[in-house]
């Protein structure tokens, strides 16, 4: 339910906060400033922009690094390693704190909901001054008002919310491009996956909602936006007036002034011929499909609770070529999930050799704890687990070189995002299948669309010239 009424009691806590940002800054006698450091996935890092927005709008300016007078920490945990990091960091920020006066910690996201990570965090780390989690991150002006009001440690992580809370500020990282959330938790209970624990239950977001949030981001510059959920193709299945996740997409294509729609991720077994067909007559959904494959094994499928075999998973990709011919497509893969024989990596190789992606984020299984695949038997040794996915990787790049070799010399739309780093004489775009292309150019091509001749392909990006039709 969007909750309207929650909306201005947050931005009466905006206004309260103001107040303590002023009074701490005229007593150290320069502004404050807030570092926000971004884990994980696009889910985060929207909510991010959500946090930098209140930041902004409450008197913070933004910090060059860590040293800043409020960091905070927006965690992930869908891998174990995701989790080390942040206790890493949080060793050196609490002597930061000791050299700054006025410095504030706050850790949220993923990680947050895990109670284990909460308790340790209490014990270990008295640095932290606010901790909460992912279903009450619209309360942040609000709890950034506690935070001032208190000496102790803040602590507020609810387990699950049904409550969608709209039209609070956002400060968007790139000008010309934006994630928007079409839905929020998940429900596919895969059996490795700590989402669902962390993120609560799925949730759609009202059409008229989303059609809204695009069209006032198109009149503020925006020209590429990305649908984001964990299973987009589930989209709308639980509204009181269903609606398809293709009814959606024909529905944003339409928006004026719009030039480029992505979404993400989609799950195989909710890949319906509709959305293809939408992704094929839609001009502004670009041709690219992040489709996980997680294993090859049509047993290991079962096991992780993904709902299609192998052979669906290869006609999907089949349906998806015939339709749109030019489609890329990518995919991510776990190595080394519980019980995992030589033949189901095989059978993992087997469909990464047939389908041939364009590129591949891979994974070594991280045991989570709370999920059904923690407590299986038959852990993979380490050094078999090191082996399967060196082999995987190396399959992966050398396809993902070849595929990216077939557009050279090809001449094709880039959407300019940023000045190059290194060279400000380039600038640095993507194409439609999310490549990346640097060419000659100046700032103000930012966020508008050129033809482009890749002239030269260096494995994972291109170099490349404008041409003038
Ligand atoms: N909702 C998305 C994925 C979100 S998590 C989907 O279903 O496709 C992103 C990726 O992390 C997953 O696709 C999976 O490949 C990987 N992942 C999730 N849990 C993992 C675990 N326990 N160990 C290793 N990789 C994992
Ligand atoms: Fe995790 Fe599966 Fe949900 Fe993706 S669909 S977030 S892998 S449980
Ligand atoms: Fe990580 Fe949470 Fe995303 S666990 S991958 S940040 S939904």
């Amino acid at each position: 339910m969007r909750d309207l009424e929650e909306t201005r009691l947050q931005y009466d806590y905006i206004e309260k906060a103001k107040e303590y940002v002023k009074s701490e800054s005229e007593k150290i006698g320069r502004p404050l400033t807030y570092c926000v450091h971004t884990f994980g996935c696009q889910m985060n890092a929207r909510d991010s922009e959500k946090l930098v927005g209140v930041l902004e709008q409450v008197g913070y300016v933004e910090g060059k690094d860590e040293h800043a007078d409020f960091v905070i920490y927006n965690t992930c945990t869908v891998r174990e390693n995701a989790n080390n990091k942040v206790y890493g960091r949080l060793g050196y920020l609490s002597n930061y704190k000791k050299q700054n006066p006025v410095m504030k910690i706050a850790l949220c996201g993923c990680m947050m909901q895990e109670n284990a990570v909460v308790e340790k965090i209490k014990k270990s780390y008295r640095c932290v001054d606010l901790i909460f989690g992912t279903h009450n991150i619209y309360k942040f002006a609000e709890l950034l008002c506690r935070m001032f009001e208190s000496n102790s440690m803040i602590i507020d992580i609810w387990k699950d919310t049904d409550k969608i809370v709209e039209e609070l500020p956002i400060k968007r990282k790139f000008s010309f491009k934006s994630g928007v959330n079409i839905m929020f938790g998940c429900n596919n209970f895969c059996s490795y996956c700590i989402v669902p624990y962390v993120r609560g239950r799925e949730r759609s977001r009202e059409p008229q909602d989303i059609i809204r949030e695009i069209e006032s981001l198109v009149q503020d510059g925006v020209s590429e936006i990305m649908l984001l959920g964990q299973n987009v193709n589930s989209y709308g299945k639980n509204l009181e007036q269903p609606v398809t996740f293709a009814e959606l997409l024909r529905e944003v294509n339409r928006i004026e002034g719009l030039k480029r729609i992505r979404f993400m991720t989609s799950h195989p077994k909710d890949l319906s011929d509709d959305l293809i067909d939408a992704i094929r007559d839609c001009d502004k959904v670009c041709h690219h499909m992040h489709l996980p494959l997680q294993s090859g094994s049509s047993r290991l499928l079962k096991i992780m609770n993904r709902h299609y075999d192998k052979e669906h998973y290869l006609d999907l990709v089949d349906k998806l070529r015939e339709k749109v011919p030019d489609i890329a497509i990518t995919t991510d893969i776990i190595v080394g999930f519980p019980g995992e024989t030589e033949e189901d990596f095989a059978e993992t190789m087997d469909v990464v050799r047939k389908v041939r992606y364009d590129s591949a984020f891979t994974f070594i299984y991280s045991k989570r704890t709370g999920t059904p695949a923690a407590a299986m038997e038959d852990q993979i040794p380490q050094d078999v687990v090191k082996r399967r996915f060196d082999e995987l990787l190396a399959l992966v790049q050398s396809i993902s070189n070849e595929k990216a070799m077939e557009l050279e010399g090809k001449t094709l739309p880039v959407l300019i995002e940023e000045q190059n780093v290194q060279d400000a004489s380039l600038v640095t775009g993507r194409l439609d299948n999310n490549s990346v292309v640097h060419l000659p150019g100046t700032s103000d091509m930012i966020g508008k669309i050129y033809n482009v001749k890749l002239k030269e392909c260096k494995g994972f990006y291109y170099l490349g010239e404008i041409v003038n039709e």
